[in-house]
């Protein structure tokens, strides 16, 4: 199968969600926000089989193939094609996601593509609404003009606390056991990481 390397998330096309649900049950839900083949998902699963892991990607085509790899593997990992800043508030009620990870978003170099950035004041809204208060959002770039924005978007929302301090870089490394396929290569290449640990305050 072709996987496109990119699309533009502004396109009409995404604006209405045409994804397949997660099977919500109960069971405590971890979110990966740009997925891609939800790596770090799978390995999140082999940690701890009894959560439900849920990555949201904008390329179809690669939930397909993760959700099929889910199946054939009998693992709790659920891929929606969605587009994040508009649609988390469609898949899941206020509060009922335990914890959020934003791996690596897209970078949209050049200057004309900025407005195609995943992480923005739309999807904190989404976020803090799927969140539970006390809930985890962590967010790790290999680039420091996206992490910059990132705690910028973050830190200025008063929904969030940065538990490493207002406007400092969590500095404890991945906390969670597991590594996305961009943090391995990163890691692999000696790229530095930069990372963001908040917490959803109570409203
Ligand atoms: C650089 S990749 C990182 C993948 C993975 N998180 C990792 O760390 O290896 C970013 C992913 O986010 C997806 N993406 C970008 N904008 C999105 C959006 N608005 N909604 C959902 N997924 C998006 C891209 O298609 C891409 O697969």
């Amino acid at each position: 199968m072709r996987i496109r390397q990119h699309v533009n998330p502004n396109q009409l096309h995404f604006t209405r969600f045409r994804g397949e649900r997660p099977p919500l049950d109960g069971r405590l839900v971890e979110l990966e926000v740009g997925c891609a083949d939800a790596q770090f998902l799978f390995e999140r699963a082999t940690v701890d089989p009894s959560r439900l892991y849920v990555g949201l990607e904008i390329r179809e085509d690669l939930t397909i193939l993760v959700n099929k790899r889910a199946r054939s593997l009998g693992v709790p990992v659920h891929a929606v094609f969605c587009q994040a800043q508009l649609h988390v508030k469609e898949l899941f009620t206020a509060g009922s996601v335990e914890r959020v990870y934003v791996n690596f978003p897209d970078p949209w170099f050049k200057r004309r593509h900025h407005e195609r950035r995943m992480v923005d004041d739309a999807l904190a809204e989404q976020i803090a609404h799927a969140l539970r208060p006390g809930g985890e959002v962590f967010v790790q770039s290999d680039v420091w003009e996206i992490a910059l924005d990132a705690m910028s978007t973050f830190d200025s929302d008063a929904r969030f606390e940065n538990v490493a301090g207002e406007w400092t870089f969590w500095k404890q490394g991945n906390p969670y056991g597991v590594r996305s396929w961009r943090e391995q290569n990163a890691e692999e290449t000696g790229l530095p990481v930069w990372r963001i640990m908040y917490r959803r305050a109570m409203d």
